[in-house]
Formats: structure tokens, C-alpha cells, sequence
């Protein structure tokens, strides 16, 4: 049984001068256990597939199934311990940190929530410590505030946030994308190690697809709110078979010339997932087949699947 199950989410937003389809009919399962990287540019929908998952959201339609539990049914009981089995890890650490809370402090704070009351603040301290030695923060560190942590320090300060409690399922919303390209890789070692050490589930957010590759065991391709293309990591992203995966890693792996993609405008409004490609206006492939209903998705491999009605038409 998977651990976390998405099902058939749809997601709209009203925009100053009509409605944006944010997520539009995306489904996916992850395992226990399991890193799943979502990879796809800025707008694609992956912030807010992933905060529909973890119960920050609600949906338009479809559901959310954590653990067995339809989010959407859950009581409020429920709903407090869902908190602490989800950690969060955000894009901007010092957005996420009060600046008015030194290291501990804000590490202490998801564990006030999970154990309340004075009888369990020394054992409280003692694992906030601990998660901030985990995270590679020593005593000194840890009575700082904010201001004078470092980019990387501040977000190892998050990722000890997100894991004190012992969570089961760990949502990472571009958790490398605002720091110095020169610590990335440290802070990905790190929660690489985390994970597998922990037994961690892990929902990866990143446009950048070295971090994707450097986690993921499975990854999951968004192009305006769908889902054009998931596999085996390695599958995807050595022969990815969709134009738009293709166009993505073009900078990264050698490609047809042929594939060279018109940027074209984009209209705001499209119909309702399935029977269109949202890839349509800009693919190099595109064909009657793209637009006359729904769009197969094909198993190219195992567990490599694509959602493209032009896999088999001539080049
Ligand atoms: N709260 C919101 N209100 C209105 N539009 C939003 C909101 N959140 C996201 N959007 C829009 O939904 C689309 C998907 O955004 P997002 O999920 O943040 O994408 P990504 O994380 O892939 O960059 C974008 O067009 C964005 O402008
Ligand atoms: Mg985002």
C-alpha cells in the first residue's frame, strides 16, 4: 500500500482577468519509503499539487489518501497528528524561520504542538538538540537567531524543523533552489542521508533536474497542471520520451535539432485535463491526434509511462 495516493486533483485559481488551472487531473502514489521528484518550470503547478497533498490545500475535485486516511473526512484529532507526520522543508529558509526565535527555539516549536505541557519539555529539548546535531548544527549554532545563521545553516535549521517530529512523510519544496550553488549539493548529501537512514518517504519539488536526479527514485514530469511523463528515474531523464521532458533536459543531453521548440503565447484558459495536450501550442510533434480527445498515456517501459497521442507518429 502506498503511503501517500493523489488522486484525479484538480486545482483552480481565480486570476485578475479569469481562472488559471493550476493543477489540472494529476494522480500519483507514493510508497513507503519512496523519494518521488517532481520536476517541471516555474508555474507548472508543482507548489500546489504538493501543498494539495500534504493537507495544506483543499482540492477542486479528487482526493488525498495519507496512510489509509482520505484527508478530506479526517477529524480534527486527525488532523493534529497529520501535522506531525508530514515535515515541510520551503524554498526560502529565512522566510520560513522567525527571525525573533533562535535555532533551538524554532525547532522546539513542532514538538510543543506533537507533546504539549511542562512534563515533557526536558525530553522536548533534548530531541530538538538532537535533530540539530543531525542537520550538522552544534551546540553554538543552535542559540542563534536567524540573522546570524549562513543561507545553508538557516536551511539546515528547516530541515531540522521538518524532521523533529518524527514524521513519515517529508514534502521538499525546492529546498536548494534560493541557496549558493556552491553548498547545494552538501544540503542534498544531507537529506539523502536523512532519508535513508530515517526509512523516509520524501516528495521532492525542484525545476532543477541535478537535484532531481541526485534523490529521486521515481520522477514525475508537470507541464501545466498535468502529468505528461513518470518513471524509474534514471528511465525518465536518460531516454525521456515526451517533447516536453525532452525540451526540458535539452540543455543536459544531446537532442535532435529538429527539437528546437517555438515559443508560442500561451492562452490562460484551456479545457479541463485529458483531452488535450497542455503541450499542444508548443510541441515540435504536435498533430490532429493531440487535440481530438483524450490523450493516451503509454507504458513505454516498466512503470514508464508518457501521455502523448504522437509517440508513434513519423518524425
Ligand atoms: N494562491 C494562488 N492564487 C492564484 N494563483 C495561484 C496561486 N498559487 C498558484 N497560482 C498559479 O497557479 C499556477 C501554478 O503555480 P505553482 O503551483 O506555484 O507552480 P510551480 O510550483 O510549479 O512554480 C501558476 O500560474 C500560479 O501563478
Ligand atoms: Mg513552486
Amino acid at each position: 500500500m502506498s503511503l501517500l495516493d493523489v488522486v484525479g486533483v484538480h486545482k483552480r485559481f481565480r486570476s485578475g482577468t479569469g481562472v488559471v488551472r493550476a493543477v489540472n487531473g494529476v494522480s500519483f502514489a507514493i510508497p513507503e519509503g519512496e523519494v518521488l521528484g517532481i520536476i517541471g518550470e516555474s508555474g507548472s503547478g508543482k507548489s500546489t499539487v504538493a501543498r494539495i497533498a500534504v493537507g495544506l490545500m483543499p482540492p477542486d475535485e479528487g482526493t488525498v489518501v495519507f496512510d489509509g486516511r482520505d484527508l478530506s473526512t479526517m477529524s480534527g484529532r486527525e488532523r493534529r497528528t497529520l501535522r506531525t507526520s508530514i515535515g515541510i522543508v520551503f524554498q526560502e529558509p529565512f522566510a520560513s524561520l522567525d527571525p525573533r526565535r533562535t535555532a533551538l527555539e524554532s525547532v522546539l516549536e513542532p514538538l510543543e504542538v506533537q507533546r504539549p505541557g511542562r512534563a515533557a519539555a526536558c525530553g522536548r529539548t533534548s530531541a530538538a538538540r538532537e535533530a540539530l546535531s543531525r542537520v550538522g548544527l552544534g551546540p553554538d549554532l543552535q542559540e542563534r537567531y536567524p540573522g546570524r545563521l549562513s543561507g545553508g545553516e538557516q536551511q539546515r535549521v528547516g530541515i531540522a524543523r521538518a524532521i523533529v517530529t518524527r514524521p513519515r512523510l517529508v514534502l521538499l519544496d525546492e529546498p536548494t533552489s534560493a541557496l549558493d550553488r556552491s553548498i547545494r549539493g552538501d544540503i542534498l548529501d544531507l537529506l539523502g542521508s536523512i532519508q535513508r537512514e530515517e526509512g523516509l518517504t520524501y516528495c521532492l519539488i525542484s525545476h532543477d533536474v541535478e537535484t532531481i536526479n541526485h534523490l529521486s527514485d521515481r520522477v514525475l514530469v508537470m507541464y501545466r497542471g498535468e502529468v505528461v511523463e513518470s518513471g524509474p528515474t534514471d528511465d525518465v531523464l536518460d531516454s525521456p520520451r515526451h517533447p516536453y521532458t525532452q525540451a526540458l533536459l535539452s540543455a543536459r543531453l544531446p537532442l535532435d535539432p529538429r527539437a528546437e521548440l517555438p515559443v508560442l503565447p500561451l492562452p490562460a484558459e484551456r479545457p479541463a485535463g485529458g483531452s488535450r495536450c497542455p503541450f499542444f501550442e508548443r510541441c515540435h510533434r504536435a498533430a490532429a491526434e493531440c487535440t481530438a480527445g483524450p490523450i493516451p498515456v503509454v507504458e513505454c517501459a516498466p512503470g514508464h509511462r508518457v501521455a502523448c497521442a504522437g509517440l508513434d507518429l513519423p518524425r
